[in-house]
C-alpha cells in the first residue's frame, strides 16, 4: 500500500542514528556507532550502526537492517505502522494512494468488522442468559474473569438467533460475507453457529475478526470456525495473541498450542502467554509474527503420532524464519494429554517446568531425521544427509545453521567441512561480517567472485547493467542470489542519493542475499574511497574465463567428430585464448574420439 518512492524518500530523510538512539544509547566509534545489541543479551557492545550506509548490524546475533526494519523488530510493529512511525518522526505524511479497489475492500472490511463485533456482543449476552452454557464452561474450569478476558459467548440453539440482534437479518450482505449467516438454496437464511460456546478470534489490534464455536455435547463437528473472509485469514492469525501480549512481555516467551480451550485453560492457570493456530497448520506468517514478539518460542504438541507430524510441519515452516539469538523449542506432552488436561491436573509449575525443558529445534531436527534412517549403515548415513540438505539450507541464522551441520556431521560420521561442501554452504557467516570484498585481512577467506560482484554492485548499482548473465555459472549456488540482486535493480533502479544498502537490507532481511550484502559491506567500513570498478572488472574477466573453460569442456564432451563447423571455430578461438592453460584444468585438447 505504501509506494516505493515514498519509502525511499523516508529512508533518505530519517537518520538511522536518530531512530535507534530513541531507544538504545549509542556511542561513537570511528565512522560508526556502537551499542549493546537490543536484540540479544550481551555484556560488550557488538551492535554497530553506520550513518553513511544507514544500516545496523550486530556482529553477535546477526541482526541487521535499515531504519524501518529496526522499528519493526524493536517495537514489534508491522511494516505499515513502522513506516507511519518513522514518517511522523521525519515530519512526513504517508500518502493514501489506495486504489478504488483497495478503498472498496476497506469499506467491506469495515462492514464485516461492525457485524462481527455486534455478533460477539450478542453471543456474550446470550451466555449470561444460558445456564447450560455457563454450566459447561464451569465444568471445564473456566472462571467468569477468564470468560470475560476471552469475550466468550454462546450462540443460542434456534435457526435464526441472530435475527434478534440484526434488524436487517433477512437482507444484510455483511452477515453472509462475515460467515455468520448461511443462505440456503431457496434464499432462506439461517445461523451458522447454533447451540455452541463461542470463542471470538481477535487480530493483533484487538479487533474481533471471526469465531470458533464448540458444541456443548458430543455433536459433530466439535469445533466450527468462521470461513475465511477479507477480514479473517486463518494462516495469519493466532488465537489468544492479543490477550497474551502482557504476559509475553513479562515472560519473554510464547507457547503455541493446538486448541482454543488449551489457551483458555492455560490462562486460567496463570500461563498467559499461550496462543493457538485456528485449526490449521502453522504457517511461515505465523512464525514471523510470533518471532517479532518473542525470542523464545515453544511449540507444544500432543505426544502421539499426529502431534509429532504437526511438530515436524511447524519445524519446516520455522526454518526459514530462524535467527541467531532466537530459540524455538518443542514440547511433547505425555500420550493422551493436551495442555488443558495437563495444566488442570499437574498445575502451572509442572507445565512451566516442561516448557523450560523443551527440545531445541536443532535437536528435534537431528533426532527426527536420525529416526528415519539407519545410522549404523553408510547408506543410512548418506540418506540422513540427503534428507537434511533441503531443510538445513533454509536456515538463515549462521551460527544455528553451523551447529545443526555439526550435529549432522557427527551423526553421519563425516567432517562438518564435508557436510558444507555437500550442502553447497559457503562459510560467509564464519568470517567477520566487517570484512570487505577485497579484505585480504590475515586469515580471512578469499571472497568468491559473486561476493566481490555483490560488493561492487551494492556500492555502485549502475554497474548492474554491465553484467552479462549468460556468463554466470548455473551450477554455482550463489548465482541465483546474484540474479536476485540483478532482478531487483532491474525492477527498481536506485536513484542517486538513495541509501542502497539500507533499502536492500529492508527488502532482503533474513535471506541469503541479505547475508551476502552484509558480508560484502560491513558497517564499520568507510565509504567512497575504494575502487569498486576495478574489483568489478576483475570479477567480470574472471567470470568470462570460467565461462570459457566450461564452454570448452562442453564442446570436448561432445567429441570432436560430432562438432559443427561453427563449434570447431569456436573451439579454436577458445583454445587461442588459452583458457585451458589459464585455468590449469585441461591439458592437450582431445582431438580423437
Ligand atoms: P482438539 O480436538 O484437540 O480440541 O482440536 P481441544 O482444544 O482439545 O478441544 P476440547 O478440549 O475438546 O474442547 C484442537 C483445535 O483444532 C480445531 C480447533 O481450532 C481446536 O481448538 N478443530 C478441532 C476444528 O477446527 N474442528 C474440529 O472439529 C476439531
Ligand atoms: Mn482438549
Amino acid at each position: 500500500m505504501i509506494p516505493d518512492d515514498f519509502k525511499q524518500q523516508l529512508l533518505n530523510r530519517v537518520d538511522i542514528v536518530d531512530v535507534i538512539e530513541r531507544h538504545v544509547p549509542l556511542r561513537k566509534a570511528g565512522q560508526s556507532f556502537m551499542a549493546r545489541c537490543p536484540f540479544h543479551n550481551e555484556k560488550s557492545p557488538s551492535f554497530s550502526v553506520s550513518p553513511t550506509k544507514q544500516f545496523y548490524h550486530c556482529f553477535g546475533c546477526g541482526a541487521h537492517g535499515n531504519a524501518i526494519t529496526f522499528v519493526m523488530e524493536y517495537l514489534g510493529m508491522g511494516y505499515v505502522d513502522a513506516v507511519k512511525d518513522l514518517a511522523a518522526l521525519a515530519g512526513m505524511t504517508v500518502p493514501d494512494v489506495r486504489s478504488p479497489e483497495v478503498v472498496r475492500r476497506a469499506e467491506v472490511t469495515a462492514d464485516l468488522g461492525a457485524v462481527t463485533l455486534a455478533a460477539a456482543r450478542f453471543f456474550k449476552e446470550q451466555l449470561r442468559k444460558s445456564e447450560r452454557a455457563i454450566a459447561y464452561l464451569r465444568s471445564r474450569g473456566v472462571s467468569g474473569e477468564i470468560a470475560a478476558r476471552f469475550f466468550l459467548g454462546y450462540a443460542p440453539s434456534g435457526w435464526q438467533g441472530l435475527a434478534e440482534a440484526f434488524g436487517d437479518y433477512a437482507s444484510s450482505k455483511a452477515l453472509v460475507e462475515a460467515g455468520l449467516v448461511i443462505e440456503g438454496d431457496g434464499g432462506r437464511r439461517y445461523d451458522r453457529f447454533r447451540d455452541r460456546v463461542m470463542f471470538p478470534i481477535l487480530d493483533g489490534r484487538g479487533t474481533i475478526i471471526g469465531f470458533g464455536g464448540r458444541v456443548l455435547d458430543g455433536g459433530e463437528p466439535k469445533y466450527l470456525n468462521s470461513p475465511e473472509t477479507p477480514l479473517f485469514e486463518k494462516g495469519r492469525e493466532l488465537y489468544g495473541l492479543f490477550q497474551a501480549r502482557q504476559a509475553v512481555r513479562e515472560s519473554g516467551r510464547i507457547v503455541v498450542v493446538e486448541g482454543y480451550m488449551d489457551v483458555v485453560a492455560l490462562a486460567q492457570h496463570g500461563v498467559g502467554y499461550a496462543v493457538a493456530t485456528l485449526g490449521t497448520a502453522t504457517t511461515p506468517v505465523h512464525v514471523q509474527k510470533l518471532l517479532r514478539q518473542t525470542d523464545d518460542l515453544v511449540y507444544c504438541f500432543d505426544g502421539d503420532g499426529a502431534g509429532r507430524r504437526a511438530a515436524w510441519r511447524a519445524m519446516e515452516v520455522s526454518l526459514g524464519q530462524l535467527a541467531d539469538g532466537k530459540s524455538i523449542g518443542f514440547l511433547f506432552l505425555p500420550e493422551g494429554e493436551d495442555p488443558d488436561s495437563f495444566v488442570r491436573s499437574a498445575g502451572r509449575e509442572a507445565f512451566e517446568a516442561r516448557i523450560a525443558q523443551a527440545m531445541p529445534l536443532s535437536e528435534f531436527l537431528c533426532r527426527e531425521l536420525a529416526s528415519k534412517v539407519d545410522v549404523h549403515t553408510p547408506e543410512g548415513r548418506a540418506r540422513l544427509l540427503h534428507l537434511a540438505k533441503p531443510l538445513v539450507t533454509q536456515i538463515p541464522a549462521p551460527a544455528l545453521s553451523l551447529i545443526v551441520r555439526r550435529g549432522l556431521a557427527e551423526l553421519a560420521q563425516v567432517d562438518v567441512g564435508d557436510v558444507d561442501a555437500l550442502f553447497g554452504v559457503r562459510r560467509e557467516a564464519a568470517r567477520s561480517p566487517a570484512a570487505t570484498p577485497r579484505a585480504a585481512r590475515p586469515g580471512a577467506r578469499t571472497p568468491s567472485i559473486v561476493e566481490v560482484l555483490i560488493g561492487a554492485l551494492v556500492a555502485q548499482p549502475a554497474l548492474a547493467a554491465r553484467v552479462d548473465r549468460s556468463l554466470l555459472d548455473p551450477a554455482d549456488p550463489q548465482t541465483a542470489v546474484l540474479e536476485q540482486l540483478l532482478d531487483h535493480f532491474a525492477a527498481q533502479p536506485p536513484a542517486p542519493g538513495d541509501h542502497v544498502v539500507a533499502t536492500l537490507l529492508g527488502r532482503f532481511a533474513h535471506t541469503r542475499l541479505g547475508a551476502l550484502i552484509v558480508a560484502a559491506t560491513g558497517a564499520g567500513d568507510a565509504s567512497g574511497e575504494y575502487d569498486y570498478e576495478a574489483d568489478f572488472s576483475r570479477a567480470i574477466s574472471e567470470l568470462k574465463q570460467r565461462w570459457a573453460v566450461r564452454r570448452r569442456a562442453q564442446i570436448e564432451a561432445k567429441g570432436f567428430a560430432c562438432l559443427t563447423a561453427e563449434e570447431r571455430a569456436e573451439y579454436a578461438e577458445l583454445l587461442a585464448r588459452g583458457t585451458g592453460i589459464a585455468s590449469g584444468m585441461h591439458g592437450e585438447p582431445v582431438t580423437k574420439v
